[in-house]
């Protein structure tokens, strides 16, 4: 891989877009190693992911504007079918993928973080989403993402204006859920995924998706789906012990990891 790259860290994945000089800004390239990686993920060893960028400036500065300036209509719209197919894999992804923004998120770099579970950032992240500047819409989810996750009046605002945010105000409206000191962010990130890696894995990825699929349904149609993910996690190794192990009056023993089963 040329621009993304990927290192496991034991039961956490880490993806790095690293293509520093254009702020790792998103061609179609990174695109296709951004897929190919998610594919290429171990889901029996690896329980959580963090997506970051390489560097101290740019966690992802946008779609590739060079490459999207010479597009013809059709071009770009399946220039942003391109990225969303990508971004929609990462959204739907069976594990939690943690976006660790450090630094500008700007375009498809805010975009790409909104299809992540959780995002945090650096104290220098800038989130922003311009593209009414360059004459286009948000095209990699940001007209439907920011909505659905800061409320349509400030989604409008913020893509109208095309004005950026800085950290805090990335915090204020719930953009991000932290914000910490760009050198104590990844270990942040990585403290957070051994967190969720620790637990059930089978029930984690079910909480991710009773959540995911419960957002686009109505709440009659939502408990159903909680119901049915529920009951999915009965009968597992992991539910048997997790279980066993609370009710066991033993207190001295100490808990086994999970085993995904
Ligand atoms: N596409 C292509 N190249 C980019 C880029 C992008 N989105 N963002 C930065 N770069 C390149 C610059 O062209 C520059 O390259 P050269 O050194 O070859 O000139 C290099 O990265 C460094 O950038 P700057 O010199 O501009 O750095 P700066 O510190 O002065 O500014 C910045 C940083 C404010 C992030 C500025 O680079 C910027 O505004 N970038 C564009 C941000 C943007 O508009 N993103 C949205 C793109 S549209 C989109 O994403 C559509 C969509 O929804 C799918």
């Amino acid at each position: 891989m040329e621009f993304v790259l990927y290192e496991v860290k034991g039961q956490v994945g880490i993806i790095t877009i690293s293509r520093e000089k254009a702020l790792n800004a998103l061609n179609s390239a990174v695109l296709d190693e951004l897929d190919k990686t998610l594919d290429a993920v171990d889901l029996d060893t690896v329980r959580c992911l963090i997506l970051t960028g390489a560097g101290q400036k740019s966690f992802v500065a946008g779609a590739d504007i060079g490459e999207m300036s010479t597009l013809t209509k059709a071009e770009g719209e399946a220039f942003g079918k391109k990225g969303n197919d990508v971004f929609r894999k990462l959204e739907v992804f069976p594990i939690p993928v943690i976006a660790a923004v450090n630094g500008f998120a700007l375009g498809g770099g805010c975009e790409i973080s909104m299809s992540c579970d959780i995002r945090i950032c650096s104290d220098n992240a800038v989130f922003g989403q311009p593209e009414v500047g360059l004459g286009i819409t948000p095209g990699f989810g940001g007209t439907q993402r920011l909505a659905r996750l800061v409320g349509p009046g400030i989604a409008k605002q913020m893509i109208y204006t095309a004005r950026n945010i800085k950290a805090d105000e990335a915090l204020r409206i719930g953009l991000v859920n932290a914000v910490y000191p760009q050198e104590e962010l990844m270990a942040a990130a990585e403290k957070m995924a051994a967190g969720i890696a620790k637990n059930a894995p089978i029930a984690v990825r079910n909480c991710k998706k009773a959540i995911n699929d419960g957002l686009e349904a109505g709440m009659d149609d939502a408990i159903v789906i909680e119901e049915k993910l529920f009951g999915d996690c009965f009968e597992t190794e992991d539910q048997k012990y997790g279980m066993a192990f609370f009710l066991d009056k033993n207190k001295e023993k100490v808990k086994e990891p999970f085993q995904n089963k």
